[in-house]
């Protein structure tokens, strides 16, 4: 009898410390950072973070959801609820990775994610610093010689992202969508073998360094050694947008090299361990 209430007590006492701990931790993390949630209104959470605008968007959403929580967004558009929920909090809290949890997700969700972000670049933002650069450039026409360095370091590094994310389209992700799908099905083992005789990611994987190189050349350049006289408020306007796009691509990396590259790792594992 003792033994049990014993055993009962070490229980309750061991059950109360997790909890105390986990509760202690969670409460210390969410003091800092209001995780969103999929009860929370997705409205609100526009109007406490608008940078998560492209984000919804490229997730599925558009504008014009009332009151309705994620969790109801979520289930009337065949989104992944949970998917969802941690996209936007990683990218509104730098110091959210959980990386764990985003490696559950299915590899085609992380990718079709990754490839709408891609457009959203090609499609909007580059277009968009294109026209900003040239707004701000126009403006001080007189500055030729500086304008043609900021010219060119622009140059420089939209020549570097659109070789990256071609490569990353072209090469890397069809890799991974075909090992996903010699996951599914075997029977294809033979002809992916054929087509990748190494199959490893490494063979693919490219930094992300010379991209960020790139942008610090050009915000540097831009903030510290333009003259005078140039134009503020375009000159802002352009600094903007690159700062957007900065934070937006800093997220898209960490998504590709702390969840798919170790995704992609756990499948070559899989079929290795299958032969
Ligand atoms: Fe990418
Ligand atoms: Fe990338």
């Amino acid at each position: 009898m003792q033994d049990i209430s014993l055993t009962a007590r070490f229980y309750y006492l061991y059950e109360h410390f997790i909890q105390t701990f986990v509760f202690a931790k969670h409460q210390s993390f969410s003091q800092g950072m209001e995780l969103f949630n999929e009860n929370d209104k997705l409205a609100s959470v526009i109007l406490k973070d608008h940078s998560l605008l492209p984000v919804i968007n490229r997730l599925g959403i558009k504008l014009g959801f009332g009151d309705e929580t994620i969790s109801n967004i979520c289930e009337e558009k065949g989104i992944d609820l949970n998917f969802f929920v941690e996209i936007i909090n990683v990218f509104h809290y730098e110091a959210y990775f959980p990386e764990k949890r985003l490696l559950d997700f299915p590899v085609t969700i992380v990718i079709d994610y990754l490839i709408k972000t891609h457009q959203y670049y090609k499609d909007y933002l580059i277009p968009e610093n294109d026209r900003l650069i040239e707004l701000f450039l126009s403006a001080s026409p007189e500055e030729s010689s500086d304008n043609e360095l900021v010219r060119k370091f622009y140059a420089k590094f939209k020549e570097e992202f659109v070789i990256h994310i071609n490569f990353e389209e072209r090469e890397m992700f069809p890799y991974i969508l075909e090992l996903n799908a010699v996951i599914e099905d075997p029977s294809l083992r033979d002809q992916f073998k054929t087509k990748y005789p190494s199959f490893s990611i490494t063979s693919f994987e490219k930094e992300h360094s010379n991209m960020d190189d790139k942008m610090d050349d050009l915000k540097n350049i831009i903030i510290k050694y333009l003259p005078p006289n140039y134009d503020q408020n375009r000159g802002n306007a352009f600094l903007y947008n690159l700062f957007m796009f900065e934070k937006d691509l800093k997220n898209h990396s960490r998504i590709e090299d702390h969840i798919l590259i170790p995704k992609v790792q756990q499948l070559e594992k899989l079929l290795v361990s299958h032969d």
